[in-house]
């Protein structure tokens, strides 16, 4: 079964004001391009070509401008729109209508990955005994971030996230793969859980419901990773694309 895409972009950037005073986080540059085109290619290049935008905000009009239907990308876009922001898990949920029924593949709009996952896909779209693959990188700072406690034989325990002494130094990165049990799982989460202190449905907690099926498989990311949702981290992102770039001029 192919697989779609998802992009979340909704989010205020609160973390980034004055740059996301008056633009969408996504849109801010990430060296030589707007942040959105790296993640689009994360998934072009990995043979996702069929993606569904979840936007929020106030800049929607400028997403649509900028991305238009997809063809510049030689995919297929569709939209949707998150009215107030309430946590990843939630805006995974609001794409049911349009992707319901097949394996997904949902990235975070501000996640920045040296290396496609073509292998990765086509091993998903063929795989009977694992519901979801998450991936994961080993970071120096993993209170940031969802924390992953690995078992002897390197599978996930459990997650946690932004602990305050975290169990081990591997992030759960912001790319998920999930088969079409996600939204069932995410309506349990919503009944049997709810949203966390800081009001969100939280992705962890989808997470660590599939782990406790038992059917999920932890990949270690090669090469680069960063979130570029922070000055800090939109800086190191953006000298990273511009070493890139420079080794192939
Ligand atoms: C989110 C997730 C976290 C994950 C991170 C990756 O955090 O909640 O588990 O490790 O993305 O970028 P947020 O950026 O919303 O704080």
């Amino acid at each position: 079964m192919k697989i779609k895409g998802i992009i979340l972009a909704g989010g205020t950037g609160s973390r980034m004001v004055p740059l996301t005073k008056v633009t969408n986080k996504h849109l801010l540059p990430v060296y030589d391009e707007p942040m959105i085109y790296k993640v689009i290619k994360t998934l072009t290049s990995s043979g996702i070509n069929d993606i569904t935008i979840v936007l929020g905000g106030e800049s929607v009009g400028d997403f649509i401008r900028l991305l238009g239907d997809g063809s510049e990308f030689n995919a297929n876009f569709n939209y949707v729109y998150q009215q107030k922001a309430g946590g990843i898990a939630e805006a995974l949920y609001l794409t049911k209508k349009i992707v319901e029924g097949h394996k997904l593949a949902v990235i975070l709009g501000d996640n920045i990955f040296e290396k496609s996952f073509k292998n990765e896909v086509t091993q998903f779209e063929n795989d009977e005994k694992y519901d979801c693959y998450l991936f994961l990188k080993q970071v120096e700072d993993p209170q940031r971030f969802g924390v992953a406690q690995l078992n002897e034989d390197e599978s996930i325990k459990s997650i946690e996230e932004k602990p305050q002494n975290p169990k081990s130094n591997y992030a759960v990165t912001g790319l998920y793969f999930y088969n079409e049990k996600i939204f069932e799982v995410i309506e349990r989460v919503i009944k049997e859980i709810g949203y966390s202190d800081r009001g969100e449905l939280e992705i962890t907690d989808v997470n660590n419901y599939y782990i406790n099926l038992g059917k999920i498989k932890a990949i270690k990311v090669p090469g680069f990773w960063s979130d570029a949702g922070k000055f800090e981290t939109l800086l190191k992102s953006s000298n990273f694309i511009r070493s890139q770039n420079n080794k192939k001029e």
